[in-house]
């Protein structure tokens, strides 16, 4: 695999080059190092971080700095994916003044390549001044969990003709203000196709159907974590969620039974007289013990 840096140019051209545009969300350094490793195209720190990571029944509480906090430790860990951050609601839906605020600060302190908004028709003066000021623009349209009180729950958008015509206007008009891609989000599969085929930026589905040019899941829910909600569009591939039950009933079962922690896992005893010193030789300090900070068997 090719590991040069994935950029929004590099994406925009893989509406014609191809492959298919591989996308999953991540929220920590862990997770980014992984996905990066196993070869994601894009790391979306998506604003579903308030309901995987924080455990709200939606999106609507996420802030800024909250998004950046993510953005930072995503980045720090990414080395090939495009690393893209969701504007969080009421961040850029007040004013283009705000939205340039926002993106510039998730640019300038949350490590993000890219911003993703959603809106369509509405935010088309949004997206163009955004990416005039030099800033990479992800739309998304179709399921908006922001507005999930304007929909009431959500819901899956363009059933209806007139409502898939909404939301084809909705995609053509984000595409025609310069963004660089776009998330269709709960849409039938036959209107996720109708956009492919309409606009000339790579479409991203989550619940749109085969025919995007790329692909989008919350990383807990690809690796089976999130069992609390599993919408049709979602496919488990793992089963991290009963591994790590399975895994901490052992830990559980272990350190009661007093087998855990074994000599194995434990350090050596204090020698009983430090190296002689007469011959001039220094003590010498083994190597730093792997781990996350400075671990020795020295008092
Ligand atoms: O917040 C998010 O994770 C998203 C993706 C599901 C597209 O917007």
């Amino acid at each position: 695999m090719n590991d040069a840096k994935i950029t929004a140019p590099a994406l925009l051209a893989r509406k014609k080059s191809g492959p298919k545009i591989a996308m999953l969300t991540a929220y920590d350094a862990t997770m980014a190092r992984l996905l990066d490793e196993g070869g994601a195209d894009v790391l979306l720190v998506g604003d579903s971080l308030g309901m995987v990571v924080q455990g709200l029944p939606n999106t609507l509480p996420v802030t800024l700095d909250e998004i950046c906090y993510h953005g930072r430790a995503v980045a720090r860990a990414t080395r090939r994916a495009h690393v893209v951050g969701d504007m969080p609601f009421m961040s850029y839906q007040v004013s283009v003044e705000r939205a340039l605020e926002s993106a510039g600060q998730m640019l300038k302190t949350g490590g993000f390549e890219a911003v993703k908004l959603e809106g369509g028709q509405a935010l088309a003066g949004h997206v163009r001044a955004l990416v005039s000021a030099g800033i990479p623009v992800m739309g998304h349209v179709g399921l908006l969990p922001q507005s999930v009180h304007a929909m009431g729950g959500f819901r899956v958008q363009g059933k209806a003709e007139a409502d898939a015509g909404r939301v084809l206007a909705d995609a053509r008009a984000i595409a025609d203000a310069g963004a660089y891609a776009i998330v269709l989000e709960g849409i039938p599969s036959d209107l996720g196709q109708r956009i492919t085929e309409s606009i000339s930026i790579p479409t991203i589905g989550i619940g749109a159907g085969p025919a995007c040019d790329g692909q989008v899941l919350v990383c807990y829910d690809f690796l089976g974590m999130y069992p609390s909600l599993k919408p049709k569009f979602v496919k488990h591939f793992a089963e991290l969620g009963a591994q790590i039950v399975t895994a901490t009933q052992s830990y559980v079962a272990e350190v009661r039974a007093g087998s855990f922690p074994s000599a194995a896992h434990s350090f050596g005893a204090q020698p009983k007289k430090d190296p002689p010193l007469e011959t001039g030789a220094k003590p010498v300090l083994g190597p730093p013990a792997p781990g996350y900070g400075p671990a020795s068997e020295e008092p």
